[in-house]
């Protein structure tokens, strides 16, 4: 297969074509894909209508796809267990209501984050499928976090270097109101700590590397401190010049680097339908200090 890259912003983000994701791609069409990944960080592959098991296969293409350990609220996929739901459809096809655990939960998502930060590996990338998309909002958001980086003032710069900020899954029910954790979940994803300044293990960049729904603690600070300066990174990252806005279309996949980025969706009537599937590639080593 020839691929085509088109990049959609400056920052980051580009539309690929050439790929049909209803076949297995070979070696020289894997690595095209993946070089087009580490240049532009999102990756948009229009027109893909596959069903959950290929969404899956080609996943396989780029790594393992992690199962998500909190079965409490439904979230994983009954049906394929390596998809992640981030829908307000359950599987039976009822519209949730925001009130619901489950969506509580989801809303945390409308904060700049990357995903699957809490684990001691976390995840090198994420595949979002748009399979029933919204007209009203749900759009997806990316920072390209080198740029964040290389860009950062002094005075957030020297608050950075050489330190560890602590990510935990247990903080998506403080800040949303979700039922907590089971002590099994918890037991499963203890907090972890890891660097703010971070190497990329391919690009061999620096990024900046938070995720505002998990951190709750940065080293040598107090917690309004910490807080303090979470929430000033992430108002200097979000910014339009680093950032690519992605307007869904039904069947566009996503894919993006967890490593060197962070995502936002915008807020959506509640009373539209949006289902998306995701998968989640398991990390493939601890995040490198730079
Ligand atoms: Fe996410």
């Amino acid at each position: 297969m020839t691929i085509t890259v088109t990049p959609r912003h400056p920052a980051l983000g580009a539309e690929v074509r050439g790929i049909d994701m209803h076949r297995s791609l070979d070696a020289e069409t894997v690595k095209a894909v993946r070089d087009a990944w580490t240049r532009h960080l999102v990756l948009v592959f229009p027109d893909q209508q596959i069903s959950d098991q290929e969404h899956v296969a080609f996943t396989r293409h780029f790594g393992e796809p992690e199962i998500f350990h909190q079965t409490s609220l439904s979230l994983r996929s009954d049906r394929v267990r390596e998809i992640f739901l981030v829908s307000n459809v359950d599987e039976a096809g009822r519209l949730m209501r925001p009130s619901e655990p489950s969506q509580k939960q989801l809303s945390s998502s409308r904060q700049w984050h990357t995903d699957s930060s809490y684990r001691p590996i976390p995840s090198v990338g994420s595949l979002l499928h748009g399979i029933e998309i919204s007209r009203t909002g749900g759009i997806t958001q990316f920072i390209n976090m080198y740029m964040v980086y290389d860009d950062l003032p002094e005075s957030l710069r020297r608050h950075v270097e050489g330190r560890r900020a602590r990510h935990d899954f247990g903080m998506l029910h403080r800040i949303t109101g979700a039922p907590p954790p089971s002590a099994e979940e918890q037991t499963a994803m203890p907090p972890v700590w890891h660097p703010l300044v971070r190497r990329h293990p391919v690009s061999g960049r620096k990024s900046l590397y938070i995720s505002s729904i998990y951190n709750d603690a940065i080293e040598g600070l107090n917690e309004d401190a910490a807080g303090r300066l979470i929430e000033e990174l992430t108002a200097f990252s979000a910014q339009p010049k680093y950032m690519y806005r992605h307007v869904w279309e039904p069947h566009d996949v996503l894919m993006w680097d967890n490593r060197c980025t962070v995502h936002a969706v915008t807020p959506h009537d509640p009373d539209e339908r949006r289902v998306m599937h995701r998968t989640t590639i398991v990390g493939n080593e601890p995040v490198i200090a730079a």
